[in-house]
């Protein structure tokens, strides 16, 4: 009964497939692709780019606007306008940030640019997906990202975002109710007015709904674009740690425009293989290997060299063919688990795959209830179920691409 009651709900689901990866391999033209395959399949579908240097459009080769607009059946496209977005959004906490910075002395101009906080327009697209997610109009939103780094900083952000909110504000609040007017008197600057607090618990909310829905494994899905190059995939692995450092589900590692493969894309050429440059052939070969053992047990798809830019619909619906075939684009390529924790010989053992990452350069420490691992500058509080709270990790390991700590 419950499984059944499971099984709807999962229906009902949009489901978010979410395309990153180096600037220039692909990203906009597969996102563009999986989009048009998901439509013709019947799944209402929307697809979006969050990158600022927009090419959407020229992709499908149809115009696109900042809101979403029907270009095939079931299928509609945006390019996300980040002003619009600011100020629908974030006014009333804009209006405050410039308001203040203007008493302080800073003329117009400067106040309006930097009353909009780093990171804000990475995190009102992704607020854009939870309002499609709740509207109950699509099936399936396509989400067509910025460059590796800008797409780390956006999903890290909910994170920051909510420790900031948790640990922070509610205390900061609680003390300025009491002292603001005497700080405003004496240090002569505007404090936030109750509507900006309220504001900010509204985007609080939905930044972690947001989050739920992008760590979900039967919602959301993933996938790196790469190239069968080498420092391509050294960064496509980094992706990827990170994304598993997050919990954020990935499903496929997509190995676009490999030279020497034969394309079936009749929208472009015929069974064709672009002629090959040099040893470009082999190199690609060499490193599709690679690709697929840095990534296993993901899927790796490859997506050959196309004889001309796959522009426009036609010629993106032959890309799609050749990298889904009869599969169904919006469902998960690899369902494999990221977080696991087990019962081990007098504890647990909480595992997450970090491939690529070696145990000296990870750092681990408890904090209140949450277990913070750190790699470099990039770092995740997990939050520990209680069982795990009320012991203490006593032992860190890496397993082949596995990290595991036991809780004792
Ligand atoms: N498999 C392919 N074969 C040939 N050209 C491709 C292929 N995939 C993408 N391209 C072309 O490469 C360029 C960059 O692709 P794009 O999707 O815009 O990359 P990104 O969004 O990652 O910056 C575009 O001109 C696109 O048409
Ligand atoms: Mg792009």
């Amino acid at each position: 009964m419950r499984g059944c009651a499971l099984a709807v709900y999962a229906a009902l689901l949009m489901r978010v497939l979410l395309y990153t990866g180096k600037g220039g391999v692909g990203k906009t033209t597969l996102s563009a692709a999986t989009a048009i395959a998901a439509s013709d399949r019947g799944h209402r579908t929307v697809v979006l780019s969050t990158d600022a240097a927009h090419s959407l459009a020229d992709a499908l080769d149809r115009d696109v606007g900042a809101e979403p607009t029907e270009i095939a059946p079931r299928l509609s496209a945006l390019e996300i306008d980040v002003n619009r977005e600011i100020t629908r959004r974030w006014s009333r906490i804009r209006d405050f940030i410039s308001h203040f910075l203007r008493s302080q002395g800073f003329d117009d101009i400067v106040a309006e640019e930097f009353a909009v906080l780093p990171g804000m327009d990475e995190l009102l697209s992704l607020l854009k997906l939870r309002e499609f997610a709740e509207s109950g109009k699509y099936d399936v939103a396509v989400l067509d990202c910025a460059p590796t780094g800008a797409t780390m900083r956006m999903l890290a952000l909910p994170d920051a975002f909510r420790w900031y909110f948790e640990k922070v504000w509610d205390l900061e609040r609680k003390v300025m109710r009491n002292a603001k007017p005497l700080i405003e008197k004496v240090l002569k600057i505007p404090l936030p007015t109750d509507d900006v607090y309220v504001s900010l618990r509204d985007l609080y909310d939905e930044v972690r709904k947001t989050r739920e829905l992008l760590s979900n494994p039967r919602q959301t899905s993933m996938r790196i674009v790469c190239q069968a190059e080498k420092i391509v995939i050294k960064e496509s692995q980094r992706a990827l740690a990170y994304m598993n450092l997050f919990g954020y589900p990935v499903d496929a590692v997509f190995v676009n425009r490999v030279i020497g493969l034969a394309t079936t894309n009749s929208g472009n050429g015929n069974g064709k293989v672009v002629p090959t440059f040099g040893e470009w052939e082999a190199i690609h070969k060499k490193h599709l290997a690679v690709a697929e053992e840095a990534f296993r047990p993901l899927a790796v798809r490859t997506i050959p060299l196309q004889p001309r830019e796959p522009v426009g619909i036609q010629a993106l619906r032959g890309l799609a063919r050749e990298l889904f075939r009869d599969a169904d684009p919006a469902a998960p390529l690899h369902a494999g688990e990221t977080l696991t924790i087990t019962k081990s010989a007098g504890g647990y053992d909480l595992s997450l795959p970090l491939p690529g990452i070696r145990r000296e350069e990870l750092d681990l420490w408890m904090h209140g209830e949450e277990l913070i691992l750190q790699v470099k500058n990039w770092r995740r509080n997990i939050v520990l179920p209680k069982r795990l709270q009320r012991l203490s990790p006593e032992g860190a390991r890496m397993d082949g691409d596995r990290f595991t700590v036991t809780f004792r």
